[in-house]
């Protein structure tokens, strides 16, 4: 069949590296893709969100499969797009319809269905411009830290954790009142701390069945011991350490059975990724965030684990037959390391001429931010390349990494060198 991944990053390079290993992949076609998806399949320069363009693109080559990579198109409502029309209701959409896609897009939705559904998370309560002194009075009846989240999308900015209350105060008026994320902050969830370790797990669904993904843990602060500002992920490490056997039942038994049936009770159509954001408190899982994808760069450390036909299980979703395919995972650790441009994730510069690809042996190199400009390959966003490697544990993984980001070269990069460092002592 022909598969048309969309999106532009590292996680879409994975899936696509995945995708193509597939007998079952004939073409591939990803929208709009950098400089790694083009030794994939073809990139064909469409924005993620321009579905019109998107439906020529599908009905000119016959594509029959379309794996959404990134949460904008697919809370826009790319699902429903395709399902409405005639010419396209045929075609496989990997992704959630855009109500399920609300378990990211709106947190107060997230929350009043993990409420409803009896899904552990923190206590919450949210508020609107008209509620802004309840909102005050709500604070003052906490302990500190406060945890202010934006209902909507912010470009993953809209979540503040503050320790002083009349700050807490101050960012709930700036958020409601002064439009701080947009429309995104017309309305504010605020909800208890949750002190723990954070990891997440990736589930598939079909809507019906589920298939639990490995688990990873990523690193998010741009700083080496997890300071400084909050990136899109400058590393991953899968799997997660204290992620045993006896806490995965526990995620599974009270948080993945209780929202796949929940989105089914609720008729919301599903087939897709969920990506459930974790605090392990005290060695019981409580829900941070639902996102409606896979995560980057967790994705580029996943993918790699499943040793199963990707593109097959997604053929499953799309015929019914997926609670029937088998779904295996590799006891392997695989690790990522993120080499971004200097000055991410504030400003940076881009078309920095990047080499030594050819240097590197034993890492699968996944394209984030890279484009091909005539022979060169040019760095072209923030997060730039994610250097992924396979271990028999962490260290061993960690090293090949680290090594081959050595010989990776571009002007101004920056990457990490302590990526699973708060792991260590769990691993040994
Ligand atoms: P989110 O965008 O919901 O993932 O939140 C961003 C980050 O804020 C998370 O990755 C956590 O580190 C932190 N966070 C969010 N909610 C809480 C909470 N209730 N307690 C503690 N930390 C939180
Ligand atoms: N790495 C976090 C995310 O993809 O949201």
């Amino acid at each position: 069949m022909n598969v048309l991944v969309v999106g532009s990053g590292g996680r879409e390079h994975a899936l696509s590296w995945k995708i193509a290993q597939s007998s079952l992949c004939e073409k591939l076609f990803i929208a709009p893709g950098n400089a790694g998806t083009a030794s994939l399949g073809e990139n064909i320069s469409i924005a993620v969100d321009d579905f019109e363009a998107m439906k020529d693109l599908v009905l000119e080559h016959n594509i029959s499969m379309v794996v959404v990579g990134p949460e904008d198109p697919l809370v826009k409502g790319i699902y429903d797009y395709f399902s409405a029309d005639e010419a396209l209701k045929e075609v496989t959409v990997i992704g959630p319809s855009k109500r399920g896609a609300q378990l990211e897009g709106s947190k107060e939705f997230s929350k009043q269905f993990m409420q409803k559904f009896g899904v552990p998370t923190a206590a919450y309560r949210s508020f609107s411009k008209d509620t802004l002194e309840t909102g005050y009075d709500f604070l003052e009846t906490l302990n500190p830290p406060f945890v202010l989240k934006a209902d909507g999308l912010a470009a993953g900015k809209g979540v503040l954790i503050i320790d002083d209350l009349t700050e807490a105060k101050a960012e709930l008026k700036a958020m409601l009142a002064d439009a701080k994320f947009g429309d995104a902050s017309s309305k504010v969830v605020i909800e208890e701390f949750l002190d723990g370790i954070e990891l997440s797990v990736f589930v598939l669904t079909d809507g019906e069945s589920y298939k639990v993904l490995p688990s990873a843990k990523d690193y998010k602060r741009i700083g080496e011991g997890d300071i400084g500002l909050n990136t899109g992920g400058m590393g991953a490490i899968s799997p997660v350490p204290f992620a045993d056997k006896f806490f995965l039942e526990k995620v599974e038994d009270r948080i993945i059975k209780p929202t796949v049936n929940g989105l089914k009770e609720e008729g919301i159509v599903y087939k897709g990724f969920i990506f459930i954001g974790l605090m392990n408190v005290n060695g019981d899982p409580y829900v941070i965030e639902y996102n409606v994808r896979m995560g980057d760069p967790e994705t580029e450390v996943v993918i790699p684990r499943i040793k199963s036909d990707l593109l097959n299980l997604f053929k499953g979703i799309g015929d019914g037959t997926f609670s029937e395919k088998d779904f295996y995972v590799d006891e392997d650790t695989a690790v990522t390391v993120m080499l971004v441009s200097g000055g991410y994730p504030e400003a940076y510069e881009k078309g920095k001429v990047m080499s030594g690809f050819e240097d590197c042996e034993d890492s699968i190199l996944f394209h984030a931010g890279t484009k091909q400009e005539g022979e060169d390959v040019v760095t072209n966003g923030g997060r730039v390349l994610a250097i992924t490697s396979y271990g028999r544990d962490m260290d061993i993984a960690l090293a090949k990494s680290f090594a081959n980001a050595e010989k990776i070269n571009f002007e101004n990069k920056y990457f990490r060198r302590d990526i699973g460092f708060d792991l260590q002592t769990e691993e040994a």
